[in-house]
């Protein structure tokens, strides 16, 4: 089967009620698990990379291992899809090595850090919008303010600034009419990395209310939720006790987040967990047989850990079951859609 557009997807997991994991990838590991997952669960998937990622990949690599994964799994839709854009160039570059869809996050500037204003972010995303759906690729882009995307911790938002970086609904209305995206990302309290809030979250810093409107002025839009990891307590132990050193923290509950899929979030992009299911896991391998050194001994449980994390969320966002009813459509085949 193709790689396919996300609009493609989206619009099945809309028509449906279903949201979709986006689970970033950086090594052949980490694409198997998702696979594996999707295998057991019947799940159509959303896989992505950051610029980080093509940077310590190479998109060559990325393209051929994902590739190599819809060729050894037919019967599963795997959508390419780049995470956090910060240019069009670098939405461009993603476009011609592949990508059947891409973020242009120009809620901050080219930096990738500070935060942007309005007319730049909607001036660079429908640029990027023109180019990409001239190819049939869809495009997501963002309203309101993240942060902390490259190293997830410290780099970006704190959870206080993350409160004044709310995507604000009458923007959002605006940007969709502006842009013509396909899926829009909105900030509601959460950051990415593993330290998003301090407690359990309550509705006073989870705007999940924020969904609730923004869904009830673009029903028509898919809803994007990053820093959706939930940060379970048992990745933290398991890390803790093989040596780590992971301060207490909270993450999304995914509860929350089977809210968000009621209200309009189509997309759920989750990293972290699979991060520290994977450290986790070779903590536990290096703490307890100290003498091996075959990667595969370390690697291989990883990838199994990264696959429950994996199969759970695909579960939990009610992906699971649907591979076999997506309506396939190449890139190709979507540039008349979005032409007309
Ligand atoms: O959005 C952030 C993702 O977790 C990717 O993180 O930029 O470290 O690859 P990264
Ligand atoms: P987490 O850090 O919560 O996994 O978020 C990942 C993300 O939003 C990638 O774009
Ligand atoms: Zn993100």
């Amino acid at each position: 089967m193709p790689l396919i557009p996300l609009r493609v997807l989206l619009d099945h997991a809309a028509e449906n009620g279903y949201g979709v994991a986006a689970l970033n990838v950086n090594n052949m590991e980490q694409i198997q698990a998702i696979m594996l997952a999707a295998q057991e669960t019947d799940s159509p998937v959303i896989i992505q990379a950051s610029r980080g990622a093509r940077k310590y990949s190479n998109d060559n690599y990325l393209r051929h291992l994902i590739l190599a994964a819809a060729e050894l799994n037919p019967t599963i839709p795997i959508v390419m899809h780049l995470d956090h854009g910060n240019s069009l160039a670098t939405c461009q570059s993603a476009i011609d090595n592949g990508f059947t869809s891409v973020m242009m996050d120009g809620s901050l500037s080219e930096d990738g850090k500070v935060p942007s204003d309005y007319a730049y972010n909607a001036e660079v995303t429908e640029q990027v919008v023109n180019a990409a759906h001239a190819v049939g690729v869809s495009v997501e882009g963002e309203i309101g303010a993240l942060g902390g995307i490259e190293d997830g911790h410290g780099a970006g938002l704190s959870e206080e600034e993350a409160q004044e970086h709310l995507t604000d609904p009458d923007q959002a209305e605006k940007f969709v009419a502006d842009t013509g995206v396909d899926a829009l990302a909105v900030a509601i309290g959460t950051s990415h990395g593993a330290y998003k809030f301090k407690k359990k979250p309550t509705g006073e810093v989870l705007k999940m209310d924020l969904i609730e409107e923004i869904h009830r002025r673009l029903p028509n839009t898919h809803i994007v939720m990053h820093g959706s990891s939930s940060v379970p307590q048992e990745l933290q132990d398991i890390i803790n006790q093989y040596g780590g050193q992971m301060a207490q923290t909270y993450g999304v509950p995914v509860e929350e987040i089977q809210r968000g899929i009621r209200n309009g979030v189509r997309k759920v992009n989750v990293d972290t967990d699979n991060r520290m299911a994977i450290t986790g896991a070779i903590r536990k391998v290096f703490s307890e047989t100290p003498e091996a050194f075959d990667p595969r001994k370390y690697l291989g449980p990883a990838r199994e850990a990264m696959k429950e994390v994996c199969k759970a969320r695909m579960i939990a966002f009610g992906q699971a079951g649907h591979a076999g009813e997506i309506p396939i459509k190449t890139c190709s085949e979507m540039i008349d859609f979005y032409a007309g």
